[in-house]
């Protein structure tokens, strides 16, 4: 079991397969991209293999696969196929954009990868378009449906943006009313790759659920494991749920069970730290699983209570397709 300086025990590794995306998601990066890694700099799919047995055998059984959007990388269900045997991993996820995934369905379904998250920012096809800056929205559409007739536990994740599509919050709702899913209203972190990391946010977790409130009236909430980053609850008579994720406000540290490895084998031990260790360098000049095992475990015992002790040292102009999501 892996249990950090402050008594959590860490289960759960958000591992980056690449940092590159085909979509420009407004809070996530500028329009004209941002500084990619060179292929040479992206961890290979074996020295990605061997990381995730390496913290499964320390004591990770969840893995989350991220990117920039994972599926725009060659060898991705490859390298699925040889996780899926790994013993002690007990979870599998991802987390994408839904625009390349349709053709893979059948085989994820066949390795019981069925928990897919998708950024997906708007039910109305001008402003989806204008979040991402590409013109995607009839296959994320078509995609969300097929995973969902197939039985896949998909959850929608809305990054809400004042000014942008606050007006898609009751729509989102409507449409788990009527279909299996869940929807996860997300507060905009400053990870636009050119913010100053000061935030305005005018639509925290609390003002997102009084205005579900205020439509709806009172709902039920729903049992959710501490360590969860949503805050779940029902409408009475719903098929799907929906949820609220304080990413900004930050109340889910104190149960934090969760490290991160960037495309480039950067470990980072809070989503709003600045320092990294370096694992990449350890696979590579070291090649020794033991030492490697070490960095990981001293890095956990120098681990920030909380994302907001984290953030006094953090930098700025942080884009989330390079930290991994
Ligand atoms: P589940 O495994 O379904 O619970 O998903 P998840 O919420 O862990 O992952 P997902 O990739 O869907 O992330 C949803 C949102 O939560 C994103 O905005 C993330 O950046 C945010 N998030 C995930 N992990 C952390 C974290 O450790 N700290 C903070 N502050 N936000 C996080
Ligand atoms: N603020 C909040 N959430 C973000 N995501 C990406 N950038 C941001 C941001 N600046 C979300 C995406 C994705 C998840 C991993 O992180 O919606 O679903
Ligand atoms: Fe964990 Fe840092 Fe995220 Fe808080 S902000 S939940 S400490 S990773």
């Amino acid at each position: 079991m892996l249990i950090d300086n402050h008594g959590r025990t860490i289960n759960y590794l958000r591992l980056a397969v690449t940092d590159n995306c085909n979509l420009r998601c407004q809070y996530c990066m500028p329009e004209e991209g941002v500084q990619f890694a060179h292929k040479k700099e992206l961890l290979t799919w074996d020295e990605l293999m061997l990381l995730s047995q390496s913290f499964v055998e320390m004591g990770v059984d969840k893995i989350r696969i991220t990117g920039g959007e994972p599926f725009v990388r060659k060898g991705l269900m490859d390298f699925l196929d040889k996780l899926a045997k790994l013993e002690g991993l007990e979870e599998i996820s991802i987390t994408t954009n839904a625009t390349l995934i349709g053709p893979h369905i059948p085989h994820l379904k066949k390795l019981g990868i069925t928990k897919i998250n998708i950024s997906f920012d708007s039910l109305d096809k001008a402003r989806f378009n204008a979040i991402t800056r590409r013109d995607q929205y009839d296959i994320v559409m078509t995609n969300i449906q097929r995973m969902m007739e197939e039985g896949f536990d998909v959850k929608l994740n809305c990054v809400v943006m004042d000014g942008q599509n606050t007006e898609d919050i009751i729509p989102f709702i409507h449409y788990v009313q009527d279909h299996p899913i869940t929807v996860r209203f997300l507060e905009e972190m400053p990870f636009n790759g050119h913010s100053d990391g000061t935030s305005t946010l005018k639509w925290d977790y609390i003002a997102i659920l009084e205005h579900i409130k205020s439509h709806f009236g009172p709902f039920e909430k729903l049992p959710a494991p501490p360590s969860s980053t949503s805050l779940n609850y029902r409408l009475e008579g719903s098929k799907g749920q929906f949820g609220v994720i304080p990413s900004y406000t930050r109340t889910f540290c104190g149960t934090c069970n969760r490290i991160r490895v960037t495309a480039k084998g950067e470990m980072q031990t809070c989503l709003y730290a600045s320092e990294s260790i370096d694992l990449r360098t350890l696979i590579r000049e070291s090649n020794q699983v033991s030492g490697l095992k070490f960095s990981i475990y001293t890095a956990l015992q120098a681990r920030h209570k909380d994302g907001h002790e984290a953030e006094n040292q953090s930098e700025t102009k942080k884009s989330m397709t390079l930290i991994g999501g």
